[in-house]
């Protein structure tokens, strides 16, 4: 899902909930313990699922002591078999990239449709056309490609849409799912990619999220030879690009209150990869929450607006529209979906609308009470205004955000 932090446009398609799907003991419970001796490779088919090679048994041998394998960070690149899940997403493609850039054997997990397209954004990798919600077609599909043994799984995934029943079933259960397939072929980390706002929940997606979170905490409590790395980002580039093409039109910049309700440390999805594959192999990054930004100071949206102005060398034009205006509309909708119970994914919307309007997407300082620039960590190299002045060059090309105009 990707978080506009720019004010929405009128038009959204709604989704419709029904049940949550969550409560579920945690995978030290479930799943047996990693084998100690598994294959170091996995079939050598690429950009294919259809092969079967090499099936194998789901489970490895129960043990009950940690694994005595040294670490698969000592062993080569081409060696360690890296699972990908949320692979055709803003992030998930650059991750696979950068870890096929860094040598790491790749297996990329993708839902099956747009196959040809699908294969050459994820090339480099052995793509599994699978679904990530279904834990039995996840595990088939994988032994059907001859995935025997994982060292290392990376978590993209993300609800496209942020509804409440979605968020439940892809940011908590599918990626549940990830970690369980893997953990059964052996894996002993897993980086999820979280978010940063996550620390202040609010909304159902954070709460889908922050329980995931915790799982894998449990999880690393119970077994000393797996480990987790979660990474909460700030703002993505994509999410601020939202008003380029609209200022550049010659409309005003449209921000809530005085501009400066709000602030982030953008980064790009480039260096997002890089710090992401950098938690698959640092040390130093195990069994830690990883809150991480772009390059330079903070900004807020009175400061991005400058900053487009200035690029494009117009007389800055503001829209401030009071943050009440947020309020109100949920309000109605509230009152709507009582009435109405489908429109409750609408009110969501609303309230991540709302939320992203007021909040920074930086470190909480809890004892300040406040968000805190110093304490939100920078990674990386590309700035905000290398990717304007690229959007004013070349439009929002390949920064598409999810079906919901929103976010
Ligand atoms: N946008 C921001 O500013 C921001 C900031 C901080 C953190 N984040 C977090 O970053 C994460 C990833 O963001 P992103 O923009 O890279 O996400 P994205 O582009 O929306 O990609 C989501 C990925 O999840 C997959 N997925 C979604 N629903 C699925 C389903 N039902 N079944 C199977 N696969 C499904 C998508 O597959 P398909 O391609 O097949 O749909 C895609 O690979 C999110 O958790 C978000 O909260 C975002």
């Amino acid at each position: 899902m990707a978080l506009s932090l720019t004010p929405p446009p009128p038009s959204t398609t709604f989704y419709f909930p029904t049940t949550l799907r969550h409560l579920h003991p945690p995978f030290h419970l479930l799943l047996s313990p990693p084998p100690l001796r598994h294959p170091r490779s996995i079939s050598t088919v690429r950009s294919s699922s259809t092969t079967t090679t090499n099936p194998s048994p789901l489970l490895p041998s129960p043990t009950t002591s940690p694994s005595p394998l040294p670490s698969f960070r000592d062993r080569d690149p081409p060696s360690v078999n890296i699972l990908v899940v949320g692979s055709t997403g803003y992030i998930g493609k650059f991750v696979v990239r950068e870890l096929v850039r860094r040598g790491f054997n790749v297996i990329s997990v993708a839902r099956d449709r747009n196959r040809d397209q699908t294969l050459s954004s994820l090339r480099g990798s052995t793509v599994c056309f699978s679904d990530v919600t279904d834990p039995s077609a996840l595990d088939a599909s994988l032994s059907r490609l001859g995935v025997t043994s994982l060292d290392a799984v990376v978590s993209c995934l993300a609800s496209r849409g942020g509804g409440i029943k979605d968020s439940w079933t892809v940011d908590y259960s599918a990626t549940r799912n990830s970690l369980a397939a893997a953990r059964a072929r052996g894996a002993s980390h897993f980086v999820l990619l979280s978010a940063i706002c996550v620390q202040k929940p609010q909304l159902e997606f954070q709460r889908a999220k922050l329980k995931f979170e915790a799982e894998l905490e449990t999880e690393a409590m119970a077994d000393p030879a797996f480990t987790y790395s979660i990474v909460r980002p700030t703002a993505f580039f994509k999410s601020l690009g939202g008003q380029v093409e609209i200022v550049k039109d010659g409309k005003p910049y449209v921000m809530f209150g005085d501009g400066r309700l709000c602030a982030c440390k953008p980064i790009s999805e480039r260096d997002l990869a890089s710090f992401i594959a950098n938690c698959v192999v640092d040390s130093d990054k195990v069994n830690r929450i990883l809150p991480i930004g772009g390059p330079g100071k903070a900004l807020t949206p009175l400061e991005q607006g400058e900053m487009l102005f200035r690029l494009l060398g117009k007389e800055p034009k503001f829209l401030k529209v009071p943050i009440e205006v947020m309020d109100f509309v949920i309000g109605g909708l509230g009152l709507l979906s009582k009435v109405f119970p489908a429109m409750e994914d609408a009110v969501e919307f609303g309230r991540i609308g709302r939320y992203y309007a007021a909040e920074s997407m930086l470190v909480w300082d809890a004892e300040k009470g406040e968000y805190s620039e110093e304490k939100t960590p920078s990674y990386g190299s590309d700035t905000l205004e290398e990717f304007f002045e690229r959007v004013i060059r070349e439009g929002m090309a390949g920064q598409e955000l999810g079906e919901q105009t929103i976010f």
